[in-house]
């Protein structure tokens, strides 16, 4: 897809991966909304870009598509969506007092999956809807955000490591559904990226991942995920996959 002047909505997008990719797109000449919890934080990321600020929880259906609506009224309808709102949410499966509670653990899943599920499928509608842009067909590109936790879960991160499991799993059936309308849908899976995220990660798990990431020795920026949606977005050939972003680091087993 020719990115420019094409409607982009990235969710999380007041920081971290999301606000890369926010400038990332408008620097390609996208029309981007960004999609975050939190009035003053939405609207300072959203100056500071250049780029549409909606205040949203993702969870919210009917806030989700009263914003959706609203980005398309000003954008023209929805033909790049990046869905990176998600939290972290180390959780114990059976901790010191007993069982995980489940509320929490649905939290987690509905933000971090059902969260992605919905925005993704309301700006699938508009895709369709608008119709092919070249002649493809090719009518729109989703890019959903999964993780290396999705292949190599530690101790404590079930909950997390469930809610990109499913992300990652979801690609392909969700490129093949999708096909006939020509929309495509892709994940990322990032390794350990130096955002507000990773800062909550203890030292010694931050430390051991240093040490395992093969080349280059460090955790991601956020520039290098944000660069490639764009080559997602723009590549044709790239659709149903999980584009591992990481390094090559391969967490060795661990047991609590
Ligand atoms: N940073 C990493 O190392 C890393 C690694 C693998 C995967 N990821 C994934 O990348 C994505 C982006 O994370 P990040 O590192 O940029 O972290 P981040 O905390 O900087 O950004 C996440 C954003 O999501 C927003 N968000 C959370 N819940 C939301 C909700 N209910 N509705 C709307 N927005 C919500 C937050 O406000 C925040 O702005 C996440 O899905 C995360 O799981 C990050």
């Amino acid at each position: 897809m020719n990115v420019t002047g094409q409607a982009a909505v990235v969710t999380g997008g007041a920081s971290g991966l999301g606000l890369a990719t926010a400038r990332a797109l408008a620097a390609a000449g996208a029309r981007v909304a960004i999609l975050d919890l939190g009035e003053e934080r939405v609207a300072a990321a959203a100056g500071d870009a250049g780029v549409l600020g909606l205040v949203c929880d993702v969870t919210d259906e009917v806030r989700v598509t009263e914003v959706l609506a609203e980005a398309a009224a000003a954008h023209g309808p929805t033909r790049i969506n990046v869905n990176c709102a998600g939290v972290p949410g180390p959780l114990a499966l059976l901790g010191k007092h007993g069982p995980v509670d489940m509320a929490a653990y649905a939290r987690i899943i509905e933000i971090n999956l059902f969260g992605t599920i919905s925005v993704m499928t309301k700006c699938a509608a508009q895709m369709r809807e608008a119709g092919a842009l070249d002649d493809d067909g090719e009518a729109g590109v989703i890019v959903n955000t999964s993780s290396g936790t999705a292949y190599d879960g530690m101790p404590g991160m079930g909950a997390y490591a469930t809610s990109k499991g499913a992300i990652r799993s979801l690609s392909l059936p969700a490129a093949r559904e999708f096909a006939r309308h020509g929309i495509r849908v892709n994940s990322i899976a990032p390794g350990l990226f130096e955002t507000g995220m990773a800062e909550g990660v203890p030292e010694p798990a931050r430390e051991a991942m240093q040490r395992m990431t093969i080349f280059p020795p460090r955790f991601g920026k956020p520039d290098e995920f944000a660069s490639m949606v764009v080559e997602i977005c723009r590549n044709p050939a790239v659709n149903g996959a999980d584009v591992r972003l990481d390094g090559a680091v391969r967490l060795a087993p661990q047991r609590t």
